[in-house]
């Protein structure tokens, strides 16, 4: 069997098509037309009024925190489970990352305790929809709301993903998104931050571009900011891939190959295994993007042991994220963790990314759970 990675785009020729048309005719004043083409329709799709393209997520993070007037002595609370990405740029504008525990089912951001580390000094909270599940919303949205803290979306992984019919990006003041080869919609690398609120969309306009008014007077920068710009060669390709979206997306019976047909694999090959547990998915929830397995500390292996031997057997998977009040990085600021993360903690040693990528068969699903049973030892 060929190697089966962790993750991984669907390119058809409509990307082609796309990309090869602006690499040959976005230019002079053409220049800006595939983002303006992108924008609108993911604006509309998400359900938000403005959205801009960016070159990574990363930096849509930033541009949200800026905008919001996150700075020096802000805590801005962020589950102690993403990516570090989520909370580095809390740091970037000076402020300090408040590492909040997850909740056991979701996986995603506590809201009792996202409530218990708030402070006066709060001032935001990154909510992450982990591995494309969704948070508690409404509960963290009325928390929030209650004691004045601006929500940002971290939906980096959650493209097409859905709460109580919602779509992942429509929470909050500011969502972000990652169009980063390994998610359900790519440009190579790239993303995208959505609002509604104009100020916050003049203010990243503006920060993105050198700190220049866009309408303004040209090579005429009134602030010291930032260049985060997409090409229109990602624009065109990202848009190629918005217009076909439910199909990257939505299980549709003649087309085999999707997110949530991903999913229902998994679910009906490794039904009823004791000791392994997929990704929670409320009913009010759509996820659509990374199958995720929990093993029991019963099993006797750790996340490191069985993606090792899924190695052996040509499978790529990926550990669950190692809390962020772990990390070296976080070391200054936490040299003793007051808080621990309970939950966080006891599910982090035991969690595998299993391969989700856009072109996996069934047979290759079936290939990778019976490689995972081996792989733990479980003889039902
Ligand atoms: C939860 C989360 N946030 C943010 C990011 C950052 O995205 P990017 O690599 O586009 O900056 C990622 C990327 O994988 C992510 O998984």
């Amino acid at each position: 069997m060929e190697r089966i990675p962790v993750a991984g785009p669907w390119i058809t020729q409509k990307e082609i098509d796309y990309v090869t048309d602006a690499v040959t005719n976005a230019w002079y004043g053409n220049a800006n037309m595939y983002h303006s083409r992108f924008e609108q329709a993911f604006a509309a799709y998400v359900g938000r009024k403005y959205a801009v393209t960016l070159p990574s997520c990363t930096s849509g993070l930033h541009l949200a925190l800026l905008s919001l007037g996150v700075g020096a002595g802000d805590e801005v609370i962020v589950p102690d489970i993403t990516w570090i990405a989520t909370s580095a740029p809390i740091t970037y504008v000076g402020a300090t990352p408040v590492f909040a525990d997850i909740d056991a089912q979701s996986w995603c951001l506590s809201a009792e305790s996202f409530a218990q580390s708030i402070t006066p000094k709060t001032k935001a909270a990154i909510v992450v929809d982990l591995y494309g599940n969704m948070p508690d919303m409404d509960a963290i949205l009325d928390i929030a709301r209650q004691h004045g803290i601006a929500v940002i979306e971290d939906a980096a992984e959650a493209i097409g993903s859905e709460y109580k019919g919602k779509k992942a990006g429509s929470f909050g003041e500011v969502s972000t998104f990652s169009f980063h080869g390994s998610k359900t919609l790519t440009t190579g690398e790239g993303g995208m931050l959505v609002t509604d609120r104009d100020d916050i969309y003049q203010r990243c306009l503006f920060l993105r571009d050198h700190g220049r008014d866009p309408h303004g007077k040209m090579f005429w920068n009134s602030e010291v900011a930032y260049k985060y710009k997409m090409s229109s060669m990602q624009a065109a390709l990202g848009l190629a891939q918005l217009e076909r979206i439910d199909e990257l997306c939505v299980a549709l019976r003649r087309l085999p190959h999707r997110k949530r047909q991903i999913f229902s694999w998994y679910f009906e090959a490794l039904d009823g295994f004791d000791g392994i547990t997929l990704n929670h998915e409320a009913p009010w929830v759509k996820n659509t993007w990374m199958v995720t397995a929990i093993l029991d500390e019963k099993l006797g292996v750790t996340k490191e042991d069985v993606i090792y031997r899924l190695k052996d057997k040509n499978i790529d998977a990926r550990p669950f994220f190692y809390p962020l009040s772990l990390l070296p990085a976080y070391k200054k600021i936490l040299p003793e963790p007051k808080v621990r993360n309970l939950v966080s903690l006891s599910l982090a040693p035991f969690g595998i990314n299993l391969p989700s990528g856009l072109n996996l068969t069934q047979e290759q699903v079936e290939y990778v759970t019976i490689s995972l049973k081996d792989s733990v030892a479980i003889t039902q």
